[in-house]
């Protein structure tokens, strides 16, 4: 079966995604990873972000696989592990525009499809329910207002997890300036041409503001009797 899970940034889905993956024995595709992988590259290659052709030969050139280690995956890109690397403020600049290129796209889509041929996949992203698994098992779109999830980044950024109930002090300034960013970047993610940021006609919209991280996990889970069935034999 496949699970596509879209949503903009803080939304929460990477986690939900993962913890849906581990309780129902899917395979965790973070989508989002190998946009930041070819971001990543380009910049340590000398490539300009706003360079579309070489951009788009980096992401044709590039191979990146996922590695399952304990709990977590790895993100290989070129065999080398870059998994903290594609966190950095400087991938988080230069990736936006690198995703908002069509022949970027096109060959990050092809990779996406080809592991989903696999099967019991759960794949997480922007576009994944709209252009990536079009015929996908269950589709949600998660999102959450834009206070809530700036307010869970700062918190994540300061060592806590709201999701877990583990909250931190923020300073009222840094979390104006997460709120900032991430209304721009939706605002880009929304816009752009290729593959906007939308749900997909038929994806179940969940809104994560008022729910526990706990609380959205079930609710997708609910929503398909193969999802409950999985989860079900995963607690035996
Ligand atoms: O989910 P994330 O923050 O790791 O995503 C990083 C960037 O990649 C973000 O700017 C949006 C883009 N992205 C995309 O365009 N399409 C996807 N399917 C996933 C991510």
């Amino acid at each position: 079966m496949i699970v596509a899970i879209d949503g903009p940034s803080g939304s929460g889905k990477s986690s939900v995604a993962r913890e849906v993956a581990r309780r129902c024995d899917l395979t965790y595709l973070d989508t989002g990873a190998m946009y930041r992988s070819v971001a990543h590259a380009c910049l340590e290659r000398g490539v300009d972000p706003a360079d579309d052709a070489g951009t788009a030969e980096v992401a044709r050139d590039l191979r990146i696989e996922f590695a399952s280690c304990g709990d977590g995956q790895r993100v290989l890109a070129g065999g080398e592990d870059v998994t903290a690397q594609i966190r950095t403020p400087e991938v988080e600049r230069a990736v936006s525009p690198v995703s908002a290129n069509p022949a970027v796209r096109e060959a990050m889509v092809a990779e996406q499809r080809r592991f989903g041929e696999a099967g019991d996949v759960i794949a997480e992203g922007r576009d994944v329910g709209t252009v990536v698994f079009p015929n996908a098992d269950v589709k949600v779109f998660l999102s959450a207002s834009p206070e809530a999830r700036a307010r869970r980044r700062a918190v994540q950024r300061e060592g806590g997890d709201l999701a877990r109930g583990v909250d931190a002090a923020v300073d009222a300034e840094a979390e104006r300036a997460v709120l900032e960013d991430l209304v721009r970047r939706d605002a880009y993610d929304s816009s752009r041409a290729a593959s906007p940021l939308r749900p997909a006609d038929d994806a179940v919209r969940i809104d994560s503001s008022e729910l526990s991280f706990d609380e959205v996990v079930q609710a997708v889970i609910a929503l398909s009797p193969e999802l409950s069935a999985r989860a079900e034999r995963g607690r035996r």
